[in-house]
């Protein structure tokens, strides 16, 4: 087995002898998990493992994303964080001069969510729904980063609402798109075009855009940030 630190700040590679691969980050509460994944110890720090069949981020790591923005000592939005799988592993790159502002509209999945963010310092619970920013942006600063896995027909549009209110000029947006959830009666690919096209003429360059269907179903990756002028 060989683990190797990853370029994003405190990920990890692992590699078994039979050529499995997996993505660990650095606990930042050792001892606790969240979502019953294994704890291991690699030279006094323990990690933790990251499921890319439960994490649409981790999924895009192993399928070799390139163009990651880093995470740490950033403020990050992120939309959609069902009880905090993906904004757990988030909270542990971006470390204690992070901050993760987790918006989630169902009640139930934000009843775990709150109870995670009383754990985890770095990470702060808005039960709300992403269509409204209005409603959240009292609590809001300027973020670096905005992560969106919401599974809704109208996805683009949500993203594109809060990259307008909250996201910096030099800020990156990361989108686990759906194609499902927008649109069954033309294939996969073509509404993953039709999305990347919306995108661009919105004013956002797609820095990368990465299948990660072999994680999850119907789902691609995409990296951008607003266009220089
Ligand atoms: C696929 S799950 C997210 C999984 C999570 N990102 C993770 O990897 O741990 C989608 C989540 O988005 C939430 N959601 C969908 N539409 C939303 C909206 N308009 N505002 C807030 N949350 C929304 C759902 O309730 C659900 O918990």
């Amino acid at each position: 087995m060989k683990i190797d630190r990853y370029y994003l700040d405190n990920a990890f590679l692992m590699e078994r002898e039979d050529g499995a691969r997996y993505v660990l980050t650095k606990n930042l509460v050792p001892g606790a998990t969240v979502y019953g994944e294994q704890l291991i110890n690699y030279e006094g720090i323990e990690l933790r493992y990251w499921n890319p069949y439960r994490s649409k981020l981790s999924a895009a790591i192993l399928s070799g994303a390139e163009h990651l923005p880093s995470f740490r000592s950033k403020r990050l939005l992120y939309l959609g964080a069902a009880s905090g799988t993906t904004a757990s592993h988030v909270s542990d790159l971006m470390d204690l001069d992070g901050l993760v502002y987790c918006v989630e509209f169902s009640t139930r999945n934000a009843r775990n969510l709150v109870k995670l963010c009383e754990l985890r310092v770095n990470m702060i619970p808005i039960v709300s729904d992403a269509r409204q920013p209005h409603v959240y942006g009292a609590f809001m600063e300027p973020v670096d980063i905005i992560y969106q896995d919401v599974s809704q027909p109208d996805q683009v549009e949500i993203l594109k609402t809060n990259i307008e209110w909250f996201l910096k000029k030099s800020g990156y947006f990361l989108l686990a798109l759906k194609t499902q959830s927008i649109d069954t009666t033309i294939p996969p690919e073509m509404v993953h075009q039709k999305v990347l096209g919306q995108l661009e003429s919105s004013g956002y360059q797609v820095v990368e855009s990465l299948n990660i269907h072999q994680y999850q179903a119907h789902h691609w990756f995409i990296i951008g940030k607003i266009r220089d002028e």
